[in-house]
């Protein structure tokens, strides 16, 4: 954990504020690289990812909130309640979304709010000669989160809904995208539901696409049933009832396990699973490492088999 100030907040967008936080006591942050997230704890136990957008030299995080309004609260508190000067914790930056290796190509597909982790990855890319480019799809010119230093560059394209009047060509894309290249997606989930099934479509190996979603879509609990997990260092035997979490059930029984989003979406409480079949439904983890069925994420998803075995 660490204990930063907001040095500056500073509107960008009619909904997009970006907050540079600074520590307390002058001590330089932990470093991070393109994709990171750091965790930020709110008020009322509320805790939100966000992407680090700043340079990554800085002495100070930068990361960018959109207020959305039908949301649980956090960003609204964000935009209303916390002004420069104000305390936050957030935690060590965390990389689920990293820049691959290497040299190949990088197509980056990004919508809304999902530009954030792309901005360092340009800027690495730049640095690095690595060869990539942009497709920032937005519904209208106040929206662009980009500086002029982004936009003038030729492999930075900004699609703006309002005056070409059609959606970015996902597929057209995904087409002429180098078959070397590494495909990275972020923004709202049905943006990135449409790169994967326009992918899978055609036929690209899951191995090059890396994706991030920034909320998870509501997860259907009606069929849940109960189940059993257990605890392999142990033996011990945890009964998960039909209306509570995996989670829940083992922090009952004096299991931590350290969760952030509590949703499937980012990937803190994922745990390993030795043995029983996993019913996934976290977005955190794709369809070829829930195939493998060697972890689970404790949160959210249940069993299809009457027991399941932890790591723990
Ligand atoms: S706590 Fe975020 S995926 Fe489980």
């Amino acid at each position: 954990m660490n204990q930063v100030i907001v040095s500056q907040k500073v509107a960008v967008t009619s909904r997009v504020c970006l907050l540079t936080l600074s520590s307390q006591q002058g001590q330089v942050l932990p470093a991070w690289s393109p994709g990171a997230h750091i965790d930020v704890f709110l008020p009322d136990g509320m805790i939100r990812q966000y992407s680090l957008c700043g340079a990554l030299d800085a002495q100070h995080y930068q990361i960018a909130v959109q207020l959305e309004e039908q949301g649980k609260g956090g960003s609204r508190y964000i935009h209303q309640s916390l002004h420069s000067g104000a305390e936050l914790t957030i935690s060590e930056p965390r990389n689920h979304f990293p820049l691959t290796e290497g040299q190949s190509p990088c197509l980056f597909l990004a919508a809304g709010i999902g530009i954030t982790p792309f901005i360092p990855m340009i800027e690495a890319c730049l640095a690095g000669n690595r060869p990539f480019s942009l497709y920032y799809a937005i519904a209208n010119g106040s929206d662009n989160l980009l500086s002029e230093q982004y936009t003038s560059l030729a492999n930075v394209h900004i699609h703006d809904k309002a005056t070409q009047g059609v959606r970015l060509d996902i597929d057209a894309l995904l087409k002429a995208a180098p078959a070397d290249s590494d495909i990275f997606v972020c923004g709202p989930n049905g943006f990135i539901n449409d790169v994967l099934s326009l992918s899978a479509q055609q036929g690209i190996d899951s191995a090059r696409l890396h994706r991030e979603f920034f909320t998870a879509e509501p997860i259907d609990h009606s069929n849940d049933g109960s189940f059993e997990v257990e605890i392999a260092s142990t033996g011990q035997v945890v009964s998960v009832g039909k209306d509570e979490s995996m989670l829940e059930a083992l922090e009952d029984s004096g299991f931590f396990v350290p969760v952030s989003c509590e949703e499937g979406v980012c990937g803190t409480c994922i745990t390993p699973l030795l043995g029983g079949e996993a019913d996934h439904k976290d977005v955190f983890l794709n369809d070829k490492e829930k195939a493998q069925m060697d972890r689970v994420a404790v949160c959210c998803s249940r069993a299809k088999t009457p027991r399941l075995i932890l790591d723990l």
